[in-house]
């Protein structure tokens, strides 16, 4: 839709008397008070005569709705249409119904019966050769006959986003051009209907968000740095597992934010951009790093299918526990990191987050590929971490009553583990205690990766290109580098500790097995204490110690968080009672991902997991911030 502007002089003349180049970028429009943009880029076109523009038209559209039918078509089809659409889709509205291009693809001659359509229906036959069928749902029409696909608006009012995008018809993506009330990015979304779920593209139609640090062509990449972002230019390629994702149907609709460079930072760490907010309880709880933009989305967004997040030392779990949804760190090496930034290559992978555990194992099987092998013949031995014997706490009840079910459905026996009792009487000659042996390799794997990897060519190209200069680095990124510089190179050390936990982690924890891949689980219960974001900390220091997070990153093993419910604390934010997520840690053998997917598919039809809700409580939903308005 490029044209060259005139020039307009006077009243009678118009000299051409320059070149412009103006096209449209697509239309934010309203239908019956809900915001939609209108793409760009047309997907059919049908003749009309029956649409009346000088009615309702505005911006020269109207809206449509396409119906395939085999039969003709008559007002009983409408109503039953019109209501199987509304339940399918939070695009469509009954307000597209304007109007409705039914498209005949049955033997009988095509034909119109009675309608209640406002202003007509059209009918195309569309085993004519000449006519190309529209996918069934709501569309935007121009008088020429041109259809337009139609995205609902929704405000990232958690702050989850860091930029847009829509899909340009040759692959690659561009920022979205509209916004909503609401005091932040506007996202769109496309109709659900436009989509046919089949066996080579189980997530068509899925709306997936992707962290920030992962490439998409069209895109820039912003690492949770300003600095990054204005730098480089937009991404030419698409990562993989992006690609993987959308290659299986995934529509991408923005990027997410990452805490900085992927460290960890809490609330106030925060400087470049605002940490998301978490939706749960109060709505001032910590959401976690460092995929906390994906966390969130998933946690408060309903519009949102899944999220893409990265997991070095926690990234996609500990977002994933406070946002009460599910969450994967898988087996290191299943995915491709390309095109992705990298903390460190030993420990970095691609994890998945979303409330519906049907939706999250799909898109898991999509993403990891023939890397993951389903099984579902599952380990008779459960080694528990942290379970409560005994109701004391809120939510200890409930830990106690979903590991008893869970037990009883694996058939399985569960026995508290001691990790550190384990490494002690079995730990290789002159080996000192975890705590000490581990205390320091995240932090050296993370910062002499991370400085020579990425700061380095960093500060050099953005000296380059601003006089000497230096970029702002955020404190805890700062104080992370500045630990790896003052140590000796110590990475090749890292390693050897690393190697030495996964010969004890494969011979003493989860071993592999031949019947159930793994010869046993680990449960362990994260965190479930409030954290409120606004809380002062320590100042920023090295990611020291060694904690139940870190089995998985040591080991390469597969660590998987599930909901399970909710617990009641005081919020001395609301001044009342609230809730907050309860979720458990599932572990098997390096390579076992197939079967921790195929058990949670079975703990699900078992009714022992379930799927969590959007809003304040992952139970029973409820508006964040009592928000009034639907965007
Ligand atoms: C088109 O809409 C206008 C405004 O509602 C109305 O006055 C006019 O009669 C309509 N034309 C036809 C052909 O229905
Ligand atoms: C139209 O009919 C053909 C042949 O039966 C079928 O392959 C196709 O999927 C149908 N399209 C729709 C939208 O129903
Ligand atoms: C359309 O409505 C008229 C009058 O209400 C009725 O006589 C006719 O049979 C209806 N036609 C169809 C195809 O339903
Ligand atoms: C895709 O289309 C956009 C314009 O719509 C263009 O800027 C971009 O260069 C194209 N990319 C490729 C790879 O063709
Ligand atoms: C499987 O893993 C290997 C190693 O990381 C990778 O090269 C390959 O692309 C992966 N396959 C898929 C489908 O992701
Ligand atoms: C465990 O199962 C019992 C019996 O079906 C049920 O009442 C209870 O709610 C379940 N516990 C959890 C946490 O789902
Ligand atoms: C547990 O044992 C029962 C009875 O033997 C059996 O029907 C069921 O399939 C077993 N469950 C699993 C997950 O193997
Ligand atoms: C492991 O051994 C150290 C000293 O060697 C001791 O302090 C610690 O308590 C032991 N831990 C466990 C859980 O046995
Ligand atoms: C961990 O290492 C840091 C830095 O060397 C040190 O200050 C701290 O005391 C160590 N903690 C333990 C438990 O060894
Ligand atoms: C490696 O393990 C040794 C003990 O065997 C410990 O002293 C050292 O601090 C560890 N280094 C790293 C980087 O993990
Ligand atoms: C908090 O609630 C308690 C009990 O309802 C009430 O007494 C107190 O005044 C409230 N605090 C504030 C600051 O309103």
């Amino acid at each position: 839709m490029k044209r060259t502007a005139h020039f307009l002089l006077g009243l009678a003349t118009i000299f051409k008397a320059t070149r412009a180049t103006l096209y449209t970028a697509g239309i934010t429009m309203m239908l019956s008070e809900v915001p939609y943009f209108v793409a760009p880029e047309s997907v059919g076109s049908v003749s009309i005569q029956t649409f009346n523009f000088s009615g309702s038209g505005a911006a020269g559209l109207v809206p449509v709705t396409v119906i395939t039918t085999l039969q003709s078509f008559s007002t009983e089809d409408l109503s039953s249409v019109a209501l199987d659409f509304g339940n399918r889709d939070d695009v469509f509205q009954q307000a597209f119904l304007e109007y409705a291009i039914v498209q005949y693809n049955g033997s009988s001659q095509p034909q119109l019966g009675n309608t209640t359509l406002s202003s007509g229906a059209v009918p195309y036959d569309i085993s004519r050769t000449n006519y190309r069928q529209i996918p069934n749902g709501p569309y935007f029409a121009s008088a020429s006959g041109l259809l337009y696909k139609a995205y609902r608006l929704y405000s990232d009012f958690e702050g989850a986003f860091t930029e847009t995008a829509i899909e340009k018809s040759n692959g690659t993506f561009a920022v979205l051009p509209a916004g909503v009330p609401g005091q932040s990015l506007s996202i769109a979304v496309p109709s659900r209907l436009y989509y046919t779920r089949t066996e080579e593209q189980p997530l068509a139609g899925i709306r997936l968000g992707v962290k920030d640090i992962f490439d998409i062509a069209g895109l820039k990449t912003g690492n949770g740095n300003r600095a990054w972002y204005h730098l480089y230019p937009a991404a030419t390629r698409t990562s993989a597992v992006v690609q993987n994702l959308l290659n299986a149907g995934a529509v991408v609709v923005g990027k997410m934010k990452t805490s900085q460079f992927a460290n960890g930072e809490h609330g106030g760490d925060w400087v470049d951009y605002h940490q998301p907010f978490n939706p749960r309880g109060d709505g001032y709880q910590d959401s976690s790093e460092s995929s906390s933009g994906p966390g969130v989305g998933a946690g408060a967004y309903p519009w949102l299918d899944l999220a893409l997040g990265s997991d070095t030392g926690g990234s996609v779990r500990w977002p994933a526990a406070v946002q009460g949804v599910y969450g994967n760190r898988p087996s290191h090496g299943l995915a491709p990191m390309a095109d992705a930034m990298s903390l460190a290559p030993q420990l970095d992978t691609a994890g998945l987050l979303a409330r519906d555990p049907a939706i999250w194992t799909a898109a898991a099987k999509a993403m990891y590929g023939s890397n993951i092998t389903i099984s579902s013949a599952y380990p008779v031995n459960i080694k528990t971490v942290g379970f409560p014997t005994e109701a004391r706490e809120p939510g200890d009840q409930l830990l106690m009553s979903w590991l008893s079910n869970a037990t009883d459905f694996i058939n399985a026996t569960a026995l508290p583990f001691d990790i550190r009792a384990r490494w002690n009487s079995t730990r290789p000659a002159g080996t000192p205690p975890l705590d000490d042996m581990f205390n320091e390799t995240y932090a050296i794997f993370v910062s002499q990766e991370q400085t020579r990897r990425l700061r380095d060519p960093f500060y050099a190209d953005y000296a380059m290109a601003h006089d000497g200069r230096l970029p702002f680095v955020d404190p805890v990124p700062l104080a992370r580098w500045r630990y790896g510089d003052s140590q000796p190179p110590r990475l090749e050390e890292a390693e050897a500790n690393k190697t030495a936990f996964m010969e004890f982690f494969s011979s003493e924890v989860l071993r592999p097995s031949p019947d159930t891949c793994s010869d046993s689980l680990v449960f362990y219960v994260n965190s479930r204490v409030p954290t409120y974001r606004y809380e002062h900390r320590d100042p920023p220091r090295p990611p020291f110690g060694f904690s139940e997070t870190m089995l998985s990153v040591f080991s390469e093993a597969p660590d998987v968080v599930v909901p399970i419910g909710e617990a009641e604390y005081y919020s001395s934010v609301t001044n009342h009672t609230e809730k907050l997520p309860v979720t458990v840690s599932i572990m098997a053998a390096n390579g076992c991902d197939g079967m921790i997917f195929s058990l949670i598919e079975d703990l699900c039809r078992a009714g022992i997991l379930q799927g969590s809700q959007t809003g304040m409580s992952q139970v029973d939903s409820g508006e964040v911030l009592f928000k009034r308005n639907n965007f």
